[in-house]
Formats: C-alpha cells, structure tokens, sequence
C-alpha cells in the first residue's frame, strides 16, 4: 500500500507531528533540514536518490519497500544530554516493530537474520534531526546487501506503513517526554537495554581514530555512551559483535 498523507496525518491528530509525505526526493534528512523546520516536522518517502547512513555511508532502498523519514524535535534537555537520543528512537522503533527486533549500539534495528534499518541523528539549529530507515516489504532479492534483512523476510508480513509511521512517531514522541520529564531515565535505560542485542555482548569497538578496543558490554550511561567491562565508554565507534550470548 501507498503512503497516504491523510491517512498518517488523521491518526497522529492528537500530538504535534505533522507528516508531509513525498513521492521522490534526495534525502528526507537533507530535505528537511532546507525547509527551516518547526518542532515536530516530518517529511517521509517513497523513494530516496541519496539517503545517507552514519558516518558518510549510502542508505537505498527500493521503491515504495522502506519507511524513510526524518522528523525534528527540539528537545526540552540539556544539548549536552542529546547523545541518548538516538537511543531512545531506536527503542521506540523496536518497541513498535516486536520482540523479533533488537537495536544494536548505537543505532541499527536488527533481527536475527540482518540489520533492518538504522537511525541518523543530526543536531540542527536548537533541535535535532531524526532519521529513521527501515527495510519493509523488501523482498531477498531487493537488499542492498546480503548481511542486511527486512521486516517482510523476518516475518512473513509488511506492516501497513501508513499505521506503522504513526505508531513509531508515538512511541518517539512518549519516550521522549519521559526522557524529558528525567524522572524515569534508569526504567528508560532498562528498557533500552532489554532491546539491545549488544548488551551483555563481547564486541571489538572500531574507533575513529583508528583504535580498536576490545571488552565486554556492561550497560550504557545517560548520555548514550557504551560502557565495557574495563572501564573504556565509547562514544562514537562501529561495533561488531564477537559473541552470540
Ligand atoms: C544508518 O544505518 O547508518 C542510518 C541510516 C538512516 C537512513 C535514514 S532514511 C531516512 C533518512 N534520510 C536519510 O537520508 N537518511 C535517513
């Protein structure tokens, strides 16, 4: 099925997103930022020309197969304290899609066959810009490459879009105002941690300077960072999972 402007926009009525839905564009994450965008703003796409990943990586995905957005919020935190956003999009589009579905530090969705989608989050102006990609319908044969998977191929259905983006802009929108609210970051934490398939994990950590550490996952702190069992808290790096359990 189609995205449908109304359809989306009917059932997010209550809350403050306000989704403009487009056939083609580059990127919803370029697209949006042009657009001088007020808190809850979301563009999302049939198709993009030049999605891009973390750290100056490509995203594509076929026509009409994906759920390709980006929203901005201006969250009511310490800019300081934004690194645990990413965080919290992914929990929130884990919650959404099911127990099939994990995050992996710090912003893959993955299932037990492949990575499913990521998160991009972009500090821009006093707010941030949130990008979230997700393989849907794709088909064995439409994956950009062989390690990734989709919600079709996990488990056998393609959730309606136009119900999926609003549930997912909900539960962003709920963890959130608890984030906000700081009163409930240790259940916000546990919560991640319950989705995270790196916790608890032996992984080796590919740094941007070049370094790999090696270390056992612990847990993370508020901001977000990946804590090991010696001591390291990485911040930013590519993690690759050494064990299974
Ligand atoms: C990653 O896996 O490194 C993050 C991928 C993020 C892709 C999404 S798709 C919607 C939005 N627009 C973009 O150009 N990128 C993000």
């Amino acid at each position: 099925m189609e995205l449908e402007h109304t359809s989306i926009n009917d059932a997010l009525a209550q809350g403050y997103w306000s989704v403009k839905v487009v056939e083609s564009i580059d990127s919803t994450q370029t697209a949006l930022k042009s657009s001088s965008p007020t808190h809850g703003d979301v563009i999302v796409a049939e198709y993009q020309s030049a999605g891009r990943g973390r750290l100056d990586r490509t995203f594509e995905s076929t026509t009409g197969t994906g759920l390709l957005f980006s929203a901005f919020v201006k969250p009511n935190r310490d800019k300081s304290e934004w690194g645990f956003i990413p965080l919290l999009v992914g929990l929130s589009v884990a919650e959404v899609l099911g127990i099939e579905f994990f995050t992996k530090w710090p912003n893959d969705i993955l299932s037990d066959l492949g990575k499913v989608g990521g998160i991009l989050c972009e500090m821009h102006g006093d707010g941030i810009v949130i990008g979230v990609g997700l393989n849907i319908s794709t088909t064995e044969d439409q994956l950009p490459v062989p390690t990734a998977s989709s919600v079709f191929i996990t488990t056998g259905q393609s959730p309606d879009r136009n119900q999926l983006l609003p549930a997912i802009l909900k539960e962003i929108a709920f963890n959130l105002s608890e984030w906000e609210a700081g009163d409930s970051m240790e259940d916000l934490i546990d919560d991640y941690l319950d989705s995270s398939a790196t916790m608890g994990k032996r992984v080796s950590a590919q740094l941007p300077d070049g370094n790999t550490i090696v270390g056992t996952v612990t847990g993370i702190s508020s901001n977000g960072e990946l804590l090991l069992d010696s001591g390291a808290i990485i911040s930013v790096g590519d993690i690759r999972h050494l064990s299974i359990n």
